[in-house]
């Protein structure tokens, strides 16, 4: 409705300030640890700085989750068969997407994403590559429930949430995630999730600490935007970017570090920070089977299959949405 009648989800005052952005920054710069959720990190630059991340020789998920959408596409026909609607959960640039349709023969295709005017120009650019499917994008935020598309109501539904973006959210708000996007596709629905696996730490450290830097100018990124658009002073030579791994809760966590002590104003607030002090940007969560499993039963979504690259160091899932009983 909102694209339709060309408003944007994004609310803006009269500073065309993003007032969401502004309370998540001032709000998470008032908490004893730092931290600003990882969502904000994706302005033009940051994507741009995304997609040069998912080029790099230490970033291999997006290699290892190609190279299962590539290898298995017989068992996709076989698993999830022809004549659902695909409905893809922040579908942004859509690269991943043409190698799985190309696998389901598929009744339409719903790119729901809440940047409307980059999710209009992908979903163009994949209608022209598939000229007999159905296009529905819907500009929406998918944390909340989504109303699909009236001509897709009736056919069964395959959700696609690639990437391992569940893996940025913490157990409880993945959870609800779950929750939500089987609320949306209905019952007798499937997902086709991608989720990281725990591996070496030296693997994953270098994956989010990349030789080049250019993970280490994604994070700071984030610093550079709430200067630009949130009248910043945060004095970003004084910050440095951290990537460990935190065993205990099996991630990889961004972090921006003082390397001295500073202060610094954000739209009229003063902050502080210690040496050594940090602001937390990212939890980027790793999955074993079990705790992948876990994770989409207490969404509502039963396993049914699951694959990997040749290395193990990705999986895609294939769930049905669970009806739900107390007891076998
Ligand atoms: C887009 C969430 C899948 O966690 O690996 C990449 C984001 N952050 N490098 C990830 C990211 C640093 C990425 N996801």
């Amino acid at each position: 409705m909102a694209a339709e009648q060309g408003l944007s989800l994004v609310d803006l005052d009269r500073d065309g300030v993003d007032t969401a952005f502004r309370e998540d920054v001032l709000q998470g710069l008032s908490e004893p640890q730092k931290a600003i959720p990882a969502r904000w990190f994706y302005d033009d630059e940051g994507s741009e700085l995304f997609e040069e991340i998912t080029r790099l020789p230490e970033y291999y998920p997006t290699r290892a989750e190609t190279e299962i959408l590539t290898d298995r596409c017989d068992e996709f026909r076989t698993m999830i068969g022809g004549g659902r609607a695909v409905v893809e959960f922040g579908s942004g640039s859509s690269v991943k997407t043409p190698l799985l349709l190309n696998c389901i023969d598929p009744a339409a295709y719903v790119p729901l994403d809440i940047a409307g005017d980059f999710l209009r120009s992908s979903a163009d650019a994949l209608s022209a590559k598939f000229p007999g499917l159905p296009v529905y994008p819907v500009e929406a935020d998918f944390v909340r429930k989504v109303e699909l598309p009236i001509e897709v109501t009736a056919m069964p539904k395959l959700g696609f949430f690639p990437g391992s973006t569940i893996g940025n959210m913490v157990a409880r708000t993945a959870v609800d995630l779950l929750r939500t996007m089987r609320a949306t596709l209905g019952e007798g629905s499937q997902l086709l999730i991608g989720m990281d696996l725990v591996k070496d730490q030296a693997i994953l450290e270098a994956a989010y600490d990349d030789a080049a830097g250019v993970t280490a100018r994604f994070n700071l990124n984030l610093a550079h935007r709430i200067n630009r658009e949130l009248n910043g002073t945060i004095p970003i030579d004084a910050l440095r970017h951290v990537a460990r791994w935190n065993d205990a809760y099996s991630r990889i966590e961004m972090h921006l570090e003082a390397l001295r002590p500073i202060e610094f104003g954000v739209s009229g607030h003063r902050f502080s920070m210690g040496e050594g002090d940090t602001i937390h940007t990212e939890n980027s969560h790793k999955f074993s089977r079990r705790s992948g499993t876990t994770l989409l039963l207490a969404g509502g979504w039963t396993p049914r299959q699951r694959w990997t690259d040749r290395e193990e160091r990705f999986s895609l899932i294939l769930a049905d949405a669970t009806v739900p009983r107390s007891a076998p």
